[in-house]
């Protein structure tokens, strides 16, 4: 919209250079974007895109320096365009608390169900030689990642396929950072397949309509709160 305002006003009235226009456009856009009540997330995206593009342009980069980009982001962030979550890390906080909660429950099997680059997994697995952890990951990146940096723990597992096809009945702890819009569907999934007495923790996101047994607020930059479920106890099937 704000582009299609620019280059009309630029035909019809307005003496601007090219960058001058990239400029308005790229205010407009950011002023659309809060007009719309769009996240501020997408602020930085309207007030770069146009400028990158420009710059881009007028340094003549390689044409194949575009396509590896293209081509990494694809690897790092795969299903993100059919809606799966995107990669985003737990800070070390995270992993902390859950060897806590882990070595309370006297676990011996573990998963996270969206690992990443096993930022947890690793000091989980480091912290706790004897118990069994798995990590499940889908973007091909992270999941190479993900299999280097565990590949002298003997105990971790990576897998490279989606959490929607893993059987949970083996784990007594859990884990999952992924987004409010799969939740839903997580906790019927969970309710479902883990046995009773087992805890299911979400990072950041809780099951819509159900009552954790606890909540931790860590004390990191984003304040993570990590969300834990009693199957059978606070999370009822
Ligand atoms: C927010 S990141 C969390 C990473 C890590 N668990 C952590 O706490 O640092 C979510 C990860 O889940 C992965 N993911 C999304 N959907 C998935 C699926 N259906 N099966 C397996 N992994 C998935 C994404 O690729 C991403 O790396």
């Amino acid at each position: 919209m704000a582009c299609v305002a620019v280059m009309g006003l630029r035909a019809q009235i307005l003496p601007v250079s090219v960058w001058q226009a990239v400029a308005i456009q790229a205010g407009l856009a950011a002023l659309f974007s809060r007009g719309f009540r769009q996240p501020v997330w997408w602020l930085p995206i309207h007030l770069l895109f146009l400028p990158t593009v420009l710059m881009g342009l007028s340094w003549q980069v390689p044409a194949w320096l575009y396509l590896l980009t293209l081509l990494l982001l694809t690897l790092l962030f795969w299903g993100t365009v059919k809606g799966d979550v995107p990669l985003f890390l737990s800070s070390s906080a995270v992993s902390e608390a859950l060897i806590e909660i882990v070595s309370r429950e006297q676990a011996q099997a573990f998963i996270d169900i969206g690992a990443g680059l096993a930022t947890v997994v690793v000091p989980l697995a480091k912290a706790r030689p004897d118990m069994v952890v798995v990590a499940l990951e889908r973007a091909p990146l992270p999941w190479l990642l993900a299999r280097w940096r565990c590949r002298n723990l003997a105990n971790v597992q990576v897998g490279r396929y989606s959490f929607w096809e893993q059987d949970l009945r083996g784990f007594d702890v859990v884990f999952a950072f992924l987004s409010p819009l799969v939740m839903a569907k997580i906790g019927e999934k969970v309710r479902r397949e883990m046995r009773a007495g087992c805890l299911f923790i979400s990072s950041s996101f809780p099951i819509p309509d159900s009552h954790p047994e606890s909540v931790l607020e860590l004390n990191d930059s984003r304040k993570t709160k990590l969300y834990c479920y009693r199957i059978g106890g606070s999370l009822k099937s």
